[in-house]
């Protein structure tokens, strides 16, 4: 690998959370149109991609608009790991694949997946060597991971130079342990401290909420770039706000409630025109959240809630997002 496959990590980027059920095909384009840098997918199983590939393809879809683009893997067995990102590389060809050890749900750790590789690090290491050396030149491999499995078990420093040893190109921390979910605070001192541990990128991760918390970490000069997942979940528009703030020094203000209204239509029209969730009905049911997470504190919606946590159709969205603005 040479530093021109990942060219973005020479400068200080904005990147996109991988979020399952979440980071879609266009909620990507829309968090590119307002400024993300770098995407990535929702994560997917290795063991998914070698058994049913022609299923989990949609998870992986990418465009060249989207581009630089991650798509993200799970599972616990490295052999299984790096036959599936070849696979994917080949059908795909995204900008780098991104082998996740931070997700908690139970479904994942039980099958020692996700951040259960907090608690044997060997076996993380083994994993990154056998999907780094399987891409060899083709593809850039990265690692996102925790703070460790518990209080009692931090262990991001250790994991970081193993994965470095193993040739993973950069890293994502999120400071927070498994056990934490995702309550409490993230631990940023732990970040700072993967940080200037090794010589590959660390993109920092957890909390960060506003623009100004990101001028702050960019100004201490110790992470590479920052990853915002619940932020853009509720205001996409962060990530335009903290480019103008990073290069300007200036605060633009939030959009105006109508603005936040019509990008959540832009959202939803866009999602279903895609089929990416099927039928209307499917669609709908599949968008509730992200359509109280995106109107969420617009005046009125308090209101509304209720019958937004329950909308079913285009027809019926309008007529209740019309009602407010
Ligand atoms: C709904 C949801 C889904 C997530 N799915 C993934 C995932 O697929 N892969 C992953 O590495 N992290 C996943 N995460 C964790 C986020 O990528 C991120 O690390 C976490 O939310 C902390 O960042 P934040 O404080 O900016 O939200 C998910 C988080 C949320 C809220």
């Amino acid at each position: 690998m040479n530093a021109d496959q990942m060219p973005w990590l020479g400068k200080f980027c904005l990147y996109l959370a991988p979020m399952a059920g979440v980071t879609d095909p266009i909620f990507r384009a829309l968090c590119k149109e307002e400024g993300a840098d770098v995407l990535e997918t929702e994560f997917v199983s290795a063991a998914g991609v070698l058994q049913a590939w022609e299923r989990t393809r949609r998870y992986v879809q990418l465009t060249d608009g989207q581009r630089p683009v991650g798509v993200q893997i799970f599972g616990a067995e490295p052999g299984q790991m790096a036959a599936a990102a070849r696979i994917i590389v080949d059908a795909v060809h995204p900008d780098f694949i991104d082998i996740n050890a931070g997700c908690p749900v139970p479904k994942v750790v039980g099958r020692n997946g996700g951040a259960s590789l907090m608690k044997d690090l060997p076996l993380l290491e083994r994993i990154a060597r056998a999907v780094v050396q399987e891409l060899v030149e083709d593809c850039p491999v990265t690692a996102k991971i925790r703070s460790g499995w518990d209080a009692d078990s931090i262990c991001a420093v250790e994991a970081c130079m193993r994965l470095e040893n193993a040739g993973v190109h950069a890293i994502t921390v999120h400071g927070r342990t498994r056990s934490q979910q995702y309550s409490g605070t993230a631990d940023w001192n732990i970040i700072h401290s993967c940080a200037r541990s090794v010589r590959i990128p660390i993109i920092g991760n957890g909390d960060l909420r506003k623009p100004e918390d990101i001028l702050r970490e960019r100004d201490k000069g110790i992470v590479a770039g920052v990853m915002i997942g619940r932020a853009a979940m509720s205001s996409p528009w962060i990530f335009d706000r903290a480019r103008h703030l990073l290069d300007t020094g200036e605060l633009l203000p939030e959009p105006t409630p109508q603005e936040k209204l019509d990008l959540t239509l832009h959202c939803v029209r866009s999602t279903l025109d895609s089929g990416h969730y099927g039928d209307e009905h499917t669609t709908m049911r599949a968008l509730r959240a992200r359509i109280l997470s995106l109107t969420k504190g617009i005046p009125g919606t308090k209101e509304r809630r209720p019958a937004l946590a329950r909308v079913s159709s285009w027809i019926e969205l309008q007529e209740i997002l019309r009602s407010l603005g």
